[in-house]
């Protein structure tokens, strides 16, 4: 079994020898985004990659166009209720490969020749590695003036406020997390040190005031051993986006779960995982470097997060409802029955698959009540998702 890669594994332990154990969030942080060594900091070794059938996870536009296609027809009625601006700015925070980025303008460019006129597309990634993927998948675009941008962090957008569609799909679950656990001395936060050549977790008091007062808020009665995870980082993130938008709409998919689900107490291991070459597993400190890590979203935190810096919440949904409201049984009856295509589209709405486990949580500002054709159905979230009740 493999401890990973040896250059990022020798980085961390210098980290830890210098100034003593890390929070599990540093360790994460290190792991996935090392400026030289980290998973997705990396070009990927030929022929393996990341993401995709010959990488170590899928992602919804790994397996078809639909929902890039879906985000179009919902960019076209977000325009339509901007006023149509001139340029209209889609966001998108995460892009990995850039397939999505690349669905959606097709779509845009056959079918919706107005929007596409005015449409500028800012991919923001962080790694470069990712940047080379998604200039390839969106190179046919590269002659149409202001068409695209990249910036590689939320801050250095050059943007006075954004008028149209943040949007990020797997993103949020990409954020390194704290984890914590109740033990006999309250709430602790797992730490990791280097010992005898191998990162070990040591218990520890919780690592920031940030961690502490928002484990405070979520306020929930776990038992002893009850472990799971917090996600600060998504917090300031939720808070930079609301700030950074002028009119328009926030729109994030990803695994998650209200925080009364997430938090509830028989969850007891929490949802931390791992992925590699398609299989999951729970060992942080094997691959090191070579795997993904990630965690389910709290919904109602970013919900709740978002609306104290001006956003509003527009609705709460699932990936199956929410493509169903964009018609999306239209375009699968056009593909032909039992077919591949057919197959793959249906996979995305799989109601004990990804159609359920990926949610979508739309926000708006600066646009009164706005009915959107992806919220139409909203199976059973709605008010849970604002209240922290027993969560
Ligand atoms: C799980 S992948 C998302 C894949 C992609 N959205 C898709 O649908 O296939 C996470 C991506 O987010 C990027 N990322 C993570 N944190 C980021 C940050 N703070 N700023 C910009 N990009 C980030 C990663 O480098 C990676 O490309």
């Amino acid at each position: 079994m493999s401890a990973g890669h040896p250059e990022l594994i020798a980085a961390i332990a210098a980290e830890i020898a210098a100034s003593g154990p890390i929070p599990f969030a540093r360790f994460m942080e290190l792991a996935l985004y090392h400026p030289q060594f980290g998973y997705y900091m990396r070009a990927p070794e030929q022929p393996v990659e990341r993401i995709g059938w010959r990488g170590d996870f899928y992602t919804s536009s790994d397996v078809h166009p639909i929902l890039g296609q879906a985000l179009a027809t919902q960019a076209e009625q977000v325009d339509r209720l901007l006023g149509q601006p001139d340029p209209f700015i889609v966001v998108e925070m995460g892009p990995g490969k850039g397939l999505l980025a690349r669905h959606f303008l097709s779509a845009c460019q056959r079918h919706r020749g107005s929007l596409f006129e005015r449409l500028h597309y800012v991919l923001i990634e962080r790694s470069p590695a990712m940047q080379v993927l998604q200039r390839e998948n969106v190179a046919r675009w590269f002659d149409c003036p202001n068409r695209l941008t990249w910036v590689n962090d939320l801050e250095n957008l050059a943007l006075e406020g954004v008028n149209g569609l943040f949007l990020s799909n797997e993103l949020i679950d990409s954020f390194p997390v704290h984890r914590i656990q109740v033990t006999a001395n309250g709430t602790e936060e797992l730490w990791v040190d280097y010992q005898s050549g191998q990162f070990i977790e040591c218990l520890r008091p919780l690592s920031s005031e940030a961690l502490s007062n928002h484990v405070r808020r979520i306020n929930t009665d776990w038992p002893e051993g009850y472990r799971t995870e917090i996600n600060v980082h998504a917090l300031s993130w939720m808070r930079q986006v609301a700030q950074l938008l002028n009119r328009g709409i926030v729109l994030t998919i990803d695994y998650g779960h209200t925080a009364q689900d997430l938090y509830r107490p028989d969850r007891k291991g929490g949802t931390f995982l791992c992925y590699s070459r398609h299989s999951v597993n729970e060992e942080p400190f094997l691959h090191v470097g070579d795997q993904d890590m990630t965690a389910h979203v709290d919904f109602t935190s970013l919900a709740l997060t978002g609306e104290a810096y001006g956003l509003r919440t527009t609705g709460f949904t699932n990936q199956l409802s929410f493509l169903m409201g964009l018609g999306v049984e239209h375009m699968i009856q056009e593909l032909e029955p039992d077919s591949p295509t057919f197959k793959a589209a249906s996979h995305l709405l799989r109601p004990n698959g990804m159609g359920t486990t990926f949610k979508v949580l739309v926000q708006h500002k600066g646009i009164l009540s706005p009915e959107l054709d992806g919220l139409k159905y909203k199976p059973f979230f709605d008010s849970a998702l604002t209240t922290r009740s027993a969560a």
